[in-house]
Protein backbone atom coordinates (compact mmCIF):
# COMPACT_ATOMS: atom_id res chain seq x y z
CA UNK A 1 0.00 0.00 0.00
CA UNK A 2 1.28 3.27 -0.96
CA UNK A 3 -0.20 5.72 0.98
CA UNK A 4 1.03 6.33 4.28
CA UNK A 5 -1.95 7.05 6.25
CA UNK A 6 -3.18 4.07 5.04
CA UNK A 7 -0.15 1.75 6.08
CA UNK A 8 -1.14 3.54 9.62
CA UNK A 9 -4.84 2.31 9.17
CA UNK A 10 -3.94 -1.16 8.38
CA UNK A 11 -1.49 -1.05 11.84
CA UNK A 12 -3.80 0.25 13.95
CA UNK A 13 -6.85 -1.73 12.66
CA UNK A 14 -4.89 -5.08 13.67
CA UNK A 15 -6.49 -8.31 14.59
CA UNK A 16 -6.86 -7.82 18.17
CA UNK A 17 -9.32 -5.02 17.20
CA UNK A 18 -10.94 -6.46 14.49
CA UNK A 19 -11.52 -9.99 16.97
CA UNK A 20 -12.69 -7.33 19.95
CA UNK A 21 -15.35 -5.61 16.87
CA UNK A 22 -16.47 -8.75 15.24
CA UNK A 23 -17.19 -10.23 18.97
CA UNK A 24 -19.45 -7.07 19.70
CA UNK A 25 -20.82 -7.26 16.66
CA UNK A 26 -21.90 -10.89 17.06
CA UNK A 27 -23.01 -10.17 20.83
CA UNK A 28 -24.79 -6.75 20.07
CA UNK A 29 -25.61 -6.11 16.60
CA UNK A 30 -24.58 -2.72 14.59
CA UNK A 31 -23.36 0.35 16.28
CA UNK A 32 -26.30 2.53 16.49
CA UNK A 33 -25.30 5.10 14.27
CA UNK A 34 -24.85 2.09 12.00
CA UNK A 35 -28.40 1.01 12.58
CA UNK A 36 -29.71 4.76 12.27
CA UNK A 37 -28.00 4.26 8.86
CA UNK A 38 -29.38 1.02 7.45
CA UNK A 39 -32.46 2.02 8.46
CA UNK A 40 -32.69 5.07 6.57
CA UNK A 41 -31.52 3.67 3.76
CA UNK A 42 -34.07 0.75 4.00
CA UNK A 43 -36.75 3.22 4.23
CA UNK A 44 -36.30 4.89 0.63
CA UNK A 45 -37.58 1.82 -0.91
CA UNK A 46 -35.32 1.89 -3.57
CA UNK A 47 -34.71 -1.82 -3.58
CA UNK A 48 -30.57 -1.92 -4.26
CA UNK A 49 -28.84 -4.84 -5.69
CA UNK A 50 -25.56 -3.96 -5.44
CA UNK A 51 -23.56 -2.00 -2.81
CA UNK A 52 -20.22 -0.66 -2.46
CA UNK A 53 -18.62 -0.53 1.04
CA UNK A 54 -15.93 1.73 1.91
CA UNK A 55 -13.79 1.13 5.13
CA UNK A 56 -16.52 -2.10 6.12
CA UNK A 57 -14.76 -2.99 9.27
CA UNK A 58 -16.05 -6.35 9.93
CA UNK A 59 -18.75 -5.65 7.23
CA UNK A 60 -22.00 -4.60 9.64
CA UNK A 61 -23.44 -3.02 6.43
CA UNK A 62 -23.32 -5.39 3.98
CA UNK A 63 -24.20 -8.32 6.40
CA UNK A 64 -27.28 -6.54 6.95
CA UNK A 65 -28.49 -5.24 3.12
CA UNK A 66 -27.62 -8.97 1.64
CA UNK A 67 -30.11 -10.33 4.32
CA UNK A 68 -32.61 -7.50 2.98
CA UNK A 69 -32.19 -8.01 -0.62
CA UNK A 70 -29.09 -7.09 -1.88
CA UNK A 71 -27.44 -9.10 -3.95
CA UNK A 72 -23.77 -8.00 -4.60
CA UNK A 73 -21.38 -6.37 -1.82
CA UNK A 74 -17.71 -5.11 -2.62
CA UNK A 75 -15.59 -4.06 0.55
CA UNK A 76 -12.84 -1.69 0.00
CA UNK A 77 -10.90 -1.21 3.43
CA UNK A 78 -7.43 0.19 4.35
CA UNK A 79 -6.76 -2.73 6.91
CA UNK A 80 -6.66 -6.64 6.17
CA UNK A 81 -7.26 -7.71 9.56
CA UNK A 82 -11.06 -6.37 8.90
CA UNK A 83 -10.92 -7.77 5.74
CA UNK A 84 -10.51 -11.13 7.71
CA UNK A 85 -12.96 -10.73 10.21
CA UNK A 86 -15.74 -9.21 7.73
CA UNK A 87 -15.48 -12.70 5.45
CA UNK A 88 -15.23 -14.45 8.51
CA UNK A 89 -18.75 -13.17 9.81
CA UNK A 90 -20.01 -13.28 5.79
CA UNK A 91 -18.85 -17.27 5.83
CA UNK A 92 -20.87 -17.64 8.93
CA UNK A 93 -23.76 -15.89 7.66
CA UNK A 94 -23.74 -17.57 4.15
CA UNK A 95 -22.82 -14.79 2.05
CA UNK A 96 -19.58 -14.59 1.57
CA UNK A 97 -19.74 -15.48 -2.59
CA UNK A 98 -21.75 -12.68 -2.72
CA UNK A 99 -19.12 -10.44 -1.59
CA UNK A 100 -15.92 -8.99 -3.02
CA UNK A 101 -13.02 -7.82 -0.95
CA UNK A 102 -10.40 -5.27 -2.18
CA UNK A 103 -7.60 -4.19 0.35
CA UNK A 104 -6.16 -0.76 0.03
CA UNK A 105 -6.74 2.67 -0.18
CA UNK A 106 -9.97 3.24 -1.72
CA UNK A 107 -9.16 6.30 -3.77
CA UNK A 108 -5.91 4.65 -5.24
CA UNK A 109 -8.14 2.19 -5.96
CA UNK A 110 -11.13 3.81 -7.46
CA UNK A 111 -10.11 3.48 -11.06
CA UNK A 112 -10.39 -0.25 -10.25
CA UNK A 113 -13.94 0.14 -8.48
CA UNK A 114 -17.55 -0.51 -10.31
CA UNK A 115 -20.46 1.93 -9.39
CA UNK A 116 -22.97 0.50 -6.83
CA UNK A 117 -26.58 1.31 -6.38
CA UNK A 118 -25.70 1.84 -2.37
CA UNK A 119 -22.23 3.32 -1.56
CA UNK A 120 -21.74 3.61 2.51
CA UNK A 121 -18.60 5.40 4.40
CA UNK A 122 -19.54 4.76 7.76
CA UNK A 123 -16.85 6.59 10.19
CA UNK A 124 -14.12 6.52 7.61
CA UNK A 125 -14.78 10.22 6.05
CA UNK A 126 -12.45 11.05 9.71
CA UNK A 127 -9.15 8.32 8.98
CA UNK A 128 -8.81 10.02 5.59
CA UNK A 129 -6.38 13.31 4.71
CA UNK A 130 -8.04 14.34 1.37
CA UNK A 131 -11.64 14.68 1.92
CA UNK A 132 -12.29 15.90 -1.49
CA UNK A 133 -10.61 13.39 -3.43
CA UNK A 134 -12.61 10.78 -0.74
CA UNK A 135 -16.18 12.09 -1.08
CA UNK A 136 -15.72 12.77 -5.25
CA UNK A 137 -14.59 9.95 -5.91
CA UNK A 138 -17.39 7.60 -3.68
CA UNK A 139 -20.34 9.78 -4.32
CA UNK A 140 -20.13 9.45 -7.91
CA UNK A 141 -20.12 5.68 -7.71
CA UNK A 142 -23.62 6.18 -5.88
CA UNK A 143 -25.88 4.89 -8.82
CA UNK A 144 -28.90 5.35 -6.17
CA UNK A 145 -27.81 6.19 -2.72
CA UNK A 146 -24.94 7.51 -0.70
CA UNK A 147 -24.78 6.30 3.09
CA UNK A 148 -22.12 8.51 5.16
CA UNK A 149 -21.70 8.32 9.23
CA UNK A 150 -18.79 11.12 9.87
CA UNK A 151 -17.80 13.66 12.69
CA UNK A 152 -19.61 16.68 13.89
CA UNK A 153 -17.47 19.64 12.85
CA UNK A 154 -17.03 21.64 16.24
CA UNK A 155 -14.58 23.09 17.78
CA UNK A 156 -14.89 20.47 20.78
CA UNK A 157 -14.74 17.91 18.75
CA UNK A 158 -11.49 19.10 16.47
CA UNK A 159 -9.51 19.90 20.41
CA UNK A 160 -10.22 16.00 20.86
CA UNK A 161 -9.36 14.87 17.71
CA UNK A 162 -5.84 16.49 18.19
CA UNK A 163 -5.15 15.00 21.39
CA UNK A 164 -5.95 11.71 19.58
CA UNK A 165 -3.55 12.28 17.06
CA UNK A 166 -0.97 13.26 19.41
CA UNK A 167 -1.40 9.86 21.03
CA UNK A 168 -0.45 8.14 17.29
CA UNK A 169 2.32 10.45 16.82
CA UNK A 170 4.04 9.54 20.53
CA UNK A 171 3.02 5.63 19.34
CA UNK A 172 5.12 6.64 16.14
CA UNK A 173 1.92 5.38 14.21
CA UNK A 174 1.48 7.32 10.84
CA UNK A 175 -2.34 6.87 11.08
CA UNK A 176 -4.43 10.31 11.98
CA UNK A 177 -7.98 11.07 12.68
CA UNK A 178 -9.62 14.28 11.19
CA UNK A 179 -12.70 16.33 11.70
CA UNK A 180 -13.59 17.62 8.42
CA UNK A 181 -16.64 20.40 7.38
CA UNK A 182 -20.12 18.89 7.07
CA UNK A 183 -20.50 21.94 4.48
CA UNK A 184 -17.23 20.20 2.15
CA UNK A 185 -18.91 16.90 2.15
CA UNK A 186 -22.26 18.41 1.20
CA UNK A 187 -21.19 20.48 -1.35
CA UNK A 188 -19.11 17.52 -2.70
CA UNK A 189 -21.72 15.45 -2.97
CA UNK A 190 -24.68 17.52 -4.25
CA UNK A 191 -22.38 18.71 -7.07
CA UNK A 192 -22.07 14.74 -8.19
CA UNK A 193 -25.81 14.95 -8.23
CA UNK A 194 -26.86 13.65 -5.08
CA UNK A 195 -30.25 15.16 -3.01
CA UNK A 196 -30.23 14.66 0.99
CA UNK A 197 -32.81 12.67 2.08
CA UNK A 198 -32.01 12.19 5.89
CA UNK A 199 -30.19 13.92 8.84
CA UNK A 200 -29.25 12.65 11.97
CA UNK A 201 -27.27 14.28 14.72
CA UNK A 202 -26.23 11.04 17.19
CA UNK A 203 -23.18 11.57 19.88
CA UNK A 204 -20.39 13.27 17.99
CA UNK A 205 -21.38 11.48 15.05
CA UNK A 206 -23.52 12.53 12.38
CA UNK A 207 -25.64 10.10 9.91
CA UNK A 208 -26.60 11.43 6.49
CA UNK A 209 -28.06 9.78 3.41
CA UNK A 210 -28.34 11.23 0.14
CA UNK A 211 -30.15 9.72 -3.11
CA UNK A 212 -30.34 10.41 -6.94
CA UNK A 213 -33.39 12.35 -7.46
C1 LIG B 1 -13.22 3.56 12.24
S1 LIG B 1 -13.15 2.20 11.14
C2 LIG B 1 -14.88 1.99 10.80
C3 LIG B 1 -15.24 0.57 10.44
C4 LIG B 1 -16.73 0.34 10.21
N1 LIG B 1 -17.21 1.06 9.06
C5 LIG B 1 -17.51 0.72 11.44
O1 LIG B 1 -18.19 1.76 11.45
O2 LIG B 1 -17.42 -0.02 12.43
C6 LIG B 1 -12.54 2.96 9.66
C7 LIG B 1 -12.42 1.98 8.52
O3 LIG B 1 -12.11 2.70 7.34
C8 LIG B 1 -11.03 2.04 6.68
N2 LIG B 1 -10.38 3.07 5.84
C9 LIG B 1 -9.86 4.25 6.22
N3 LIG B 1 -9.40 4.93 5.16
C10 LIG B 1 -9.64 4.14 4.07
C11 LIG B 1 -9.39 4.30 2.68
N4 LIG B 1 -8.79 5.39 2.19
N5 LIG B 1 -9.75 3.30 1.84
C12 LIG B 1 -10.35 2.18 2.34
N6 LIG B 1 -10.62 1.99 3.66
C13 LIG B 1 -10.27 2.95 4.51
C14 LIG B 1 -10.20 1.46 7.79
O4 LIG B 1 -9.35 0.45 7.34
C15 LIG B 1 -11.31 0.96 8.70
O5 LIG B 1 -11.81 -0.28 8.27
Amino acid sequence: MTCSHCRGADEFFDPGTARDDLESYRRSGPSRQTRALLEAIRALSLNPATLLDIGGGIGAIQHDLLQAGVQTAVQVDAAQAYLNASQSEATRQGHADRVTYLHGDFVTLADQVAAADVVTLDRVICCYPDVAALVRLSSERAARIYGVVFPLDGWWMRLGIHVLNLAFWLQRNPFRTFVHPTAEVDRITRENGLERRFYRRMGLWQVIVYARP
